[in-house]
């Protein structure tokens, strides 16, 4: 369980995200969603360890410092904070992930291997990463992640740049991944369309939680209003009730 207890993030003094509570249960494919700016990344980066931060984060009851001494949380970054002009093949990424572990160089390999099949890019393990297509590079990047072994997976926009059938499947192999190694998925996207399809819970954020009705996984109307501005219909009356006086 991830228990985040009111948490705030500043750049240079500047807040990002304000005062956020909430716990992610565990075994659980929970969504983080919200405009762009939003404090999505903000929010998994300070879980996973990457920013100072005030308040409190606490990970099966252990202080967030000292869990991540002996532990590791798998993420994937959001695309752009991906770095991939350098020749390293699939397997060699992957083995990256497996640096907390004691292993000989065959050991490694056959362990990335196995995450690679989870995968199913097994196939790709000598092919170099920037020779990759978008989609294949994340399968890699989530092989990395997975290879860890943590029990917690972070994903902050997998599926950008991804077509809406590889989308599908995508989902699919989380839920199977989440299943098989039993993880607790906190994945951020704007995808509003497979919330209620696979999202255990969802969290809204912009800069604040955006409260919600926890049974209903889908937004209404005036929440994404809350969320997102007010809807274009709504604008362009008001453009025109503006023109008219
Ligand atoms: N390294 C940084 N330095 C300064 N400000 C930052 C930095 N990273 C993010 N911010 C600011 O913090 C706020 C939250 O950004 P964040 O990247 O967390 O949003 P997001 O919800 O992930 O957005 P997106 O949907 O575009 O990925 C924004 O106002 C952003 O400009
Ligand atoms: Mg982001």
């Amino acid at each position: 369980m991830v228990k985040v207890d009111d948490l705030t993030v500043r750049y240079d003094g500047r807040i990002a995200i304000s005062k956020i509570s909430v716990t992610f249960d565990d075994g659980k494919f929970h969504f983080v969603m919200g405009p762009n700016g939003g404090g999505k990344t903000t929010l998994v980066r300070a879980i996973v360890g990457f920013l100072p931060y005030e308040g409190k984060i606490e990970i099966d009851g252990v202080e967030h410092s000292k869990y991540l001494k002996k532990n590791s949380i798998g993420y994937l970054a959001q695309r752009g904070f991906q770095f991939f002009s350098f020749p390293m093949t699939a397997i060699e990424v992957v083995e990256m992930g497996r640096y907390r572990f004691k292993e000989n160089i065959s050991e490694r390999r056959r362990s990335a291997m196995r995450f690679l099949k989870a995968l199913e890019m097994d196939e790709f393990w000598n092919k170099r990463i920037d020779e990759m297509s978008g989609g294949q590079q994340q399968r890699v990047l989530m092989a990395r992640a997975l290879a860890t072994e943590s029990k917690i997976l972070v994903l902050d926009e997998p599926l950008t740049g991804i077509d809406s059938k590889a989308q599908s499947l995508f989902y699919d192999m989380i839920e199977r991944i989440k299943e098989k190694f039993q993880l607790t998925v906190i994945m951020t996207t704007h995808d509003v369309g497979f919330v209620s399809k696979y999202a255990d819970d969802v969290l809204y954020i912009n800069k604040e939680i955006v409260p919600h009705d926890k049974a209903e996984k889908v937004l209404s109307d005036a929440e994404i209003e809350l969320l997102y501005g007010p809807k274009m219909e709504i604008a362009d009356r008001h453009l025109t009730k503006n023109e008219n006086v």
